[in-house]
Parts: C-alpha cells; sequence; structure tokens
C-alpha cells in the first residue's frame, strides 16, 4: 500500500518525504487553510503560488493532489486546468482533486457537475483524484467518468454512523472495519467497509483506478484499510507518527542504550 501524507504543512511533507516512505501529498480547501493559519501565526508572509510549487518541490517523486475550491462544471475545469498549468511543471506529480458530486445545500453547482468535469479534464490528460467518496456507487461511476484515483472518507464515514446513532466519539476514536451492533449506511458498516467495497467492486469489474483510503483517524484504522486491499492511504502526520510508535519498542530502545558498554561504542568513535 503506498503512503500519502494528509497535509499541506511544508514541514510535515518534508520529514515525512526525509524518511523515505511518502508515495504522495494530499491537500483539499481545509489543509491548505490550517497550513495558511501556521504561517500566518509564526509572522511569515504567505504568497500562495510560491508555497505549493515548494510543496511539489519537496515531494520531488511523490504524487500531490491539488483541489478545485468551484463546485459549478465551467468554473471547476477552468480551475483544474489553470491549476494543473501552474503546478504541474515543477515536478510532473500534480493530481486534479474534483468532488464526486459538487451540489449542496442551496444547490450550488449540479449532481453531475463533477463526473463532468472529470470526463473533461482526464480526456485532456490531467490525472483526477475524485474525492468525497461516501459510497461505492460514486467511486464507480467516477471511474466511468475517467477518475484515476478514487478517495473514500474512512474517517468521517466512522463519524456519521456514530453521530446517526447518538454514540459519542472522539475524532481519532477506533471505530471496528467490521462495524458494530449491526450499525450501517445503507449496508456500509464502516469507513473502511466502504473502502473494501470499493476495491472489491475494481476488482471483479477491471477497474484500473486506485482506492485512496482517505480521512484516516488511528493506526489501527490504516491497517485494517491495507487490509481491505487499498491501493493507497493518506494520513495526518500525527497518525504517521502513532504508525511508528509502541511501547515494547521505546522499552527496549532505552534498555539497549543503557546496556551499550564502552568497548562496543568505541569502536565505532575512532
Ligand atoms: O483526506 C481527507 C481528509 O483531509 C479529511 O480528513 O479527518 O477531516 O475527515 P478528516
Amino acid at each position: 500500500m503506498q503512503i500519502f501524507i494528509d497535509s499541506a504543512k511544508l514541514e510535515e511533507i518534508k520529514e515525512a518525504y526525509d524518511s523515505g516512505i511518502l508515495d504522495g501529498v494530499t491537500t483539499n480547501p481545509s489543509l491548505i487553510k490550517k497550513a495558511a493559519e501556521g504561517l500566518k501565526e509564526n509572522g511569515q508572509n504567505l504568497d500562495m503560488a510560491d508555497y505549493i510549487k515548494k510543496i511539489l518541490a519537496t515531494a520531488k517523486t511523490a504524487r500531490v493532489s491539488l483541489e478545485v475550491t468551484e463546485y459549478v462544471y465551467d468554473k471547476m475545469v477552468e480551475q483544474g486546468r489553470k491549476l494543473f498549468k501552474m503546478f504541474n511543471p515543477v515536478a510532473k506529480n500534480v493530481y486534479i482533486k474534483i468532488p464526486a458530486n459538487p451540489s449542496f445545500e442551496g444547490e450550488k453547482g449540479k449532481e453531475f457537475d463533477g463526473l463532468r468535469a472529470i470526463k473533461t479534464l482526464s480526456a485532456e490528460g490531467i490525472p483526477i483524484n475524485c474525492t468525497l467518496i461516501f459510497t461505492p456507487e460514486q467511486a464507480l461511476l467516477a471511474t466511468k467518468a475517467g477518475a484515476k484515483i478514487v478517495s473514500p472518507f474512512s474517517g468521517r464515514i466512522d463519524d456519521y454512523i456514530r453521530t446517526l446513532n447518538n454514540i459519542p466519539f472522539d475524532k481519532s476514536d477506533y471505530f471496528p472495519a467490521e462495524g458494530k451492533d449491526g450499525l450501517n449506511d445503507n449496508g456500509i458498516v464502516s469507513g473502511v467497509d466502504l473502502a473494501r467495497h470499493i476495491v472489491e467492486i475494481f476488482k471483479k469489474h477491471n477497474i484500473k483506478a486506485e482506492v485512496l483510503a482517505a480521512s484516516m483517524r488511528n493506526a489501527r484504522q490504516v491497517r485494517e484499510a491495507a487490509l481491505a486491499g487499498a491501493d493507497i492511504a493518506t494520513i495526518p502526520f500525527g497518525v504517521i507518527k502513532e504508525l511508528m510508535s509502541h511501547y515494547k519498542t521505546r522499552e527496549g530502545m532505552r534498555n539497549f542504550t543503557d546496556d551499550a558498554i564502552p568497548e562496543y561504542i568505541n569502536l565505532t568513535q575512532k
């Protein structure tokens, strides 16, 4: 499974890249906002174009998703084209993120505007990551339209199932892949189950698009996404750290460090 970082913070992307584990970066308007707020708090000026170029240069060969903020077909296409043209030349690693269905309260955008934008941009050779996927059906149609990556939001499905059933939770709380007490969202019992359904449908129908498990909230959920066959998981920096953390590893390090005798240490200190 490929590992992407779900962040627009340059220092997090750099640290993950330098550790040798990074296959990609996903951003969205909320993550860009957080990164921008961080910079401003530190008294740094934000030159958005320059900042994104730095992300792309830092990620090097790792693929970077940049999302459109428009929600009407023509404007999404125009923005997608411009983002790709401005930023893909830096490292040839840009994917444009288009929402599965950009219509929302107030009738902003239309039901099929996302699919139409995916179709148009894909036909121009712009690789698309279709985002805000909450059903296997949305994933299937996104790939029909040409999306190369589909992004089911696993954590948010877990949130939704718990909220519908008045179960209190914190954002990082584990929710089992196999679900709980028969609770479900139209047959989907958890966020990882959503990713698993998509993986199975793609296998059965020989669909080549990649399944990117997004909205990952804890290490166990990442493990379950890998077991479910997700091609990619995009993971916040804090959860990437959690993937490497275990009490017995820390304890073992302490013991080995305490036990190291000078004769052995000195071998390599001359
Ligand atoms: O990858 C999508 C992501 O940024 C959303 O994550 O935790 O806000 O649901 P979250």
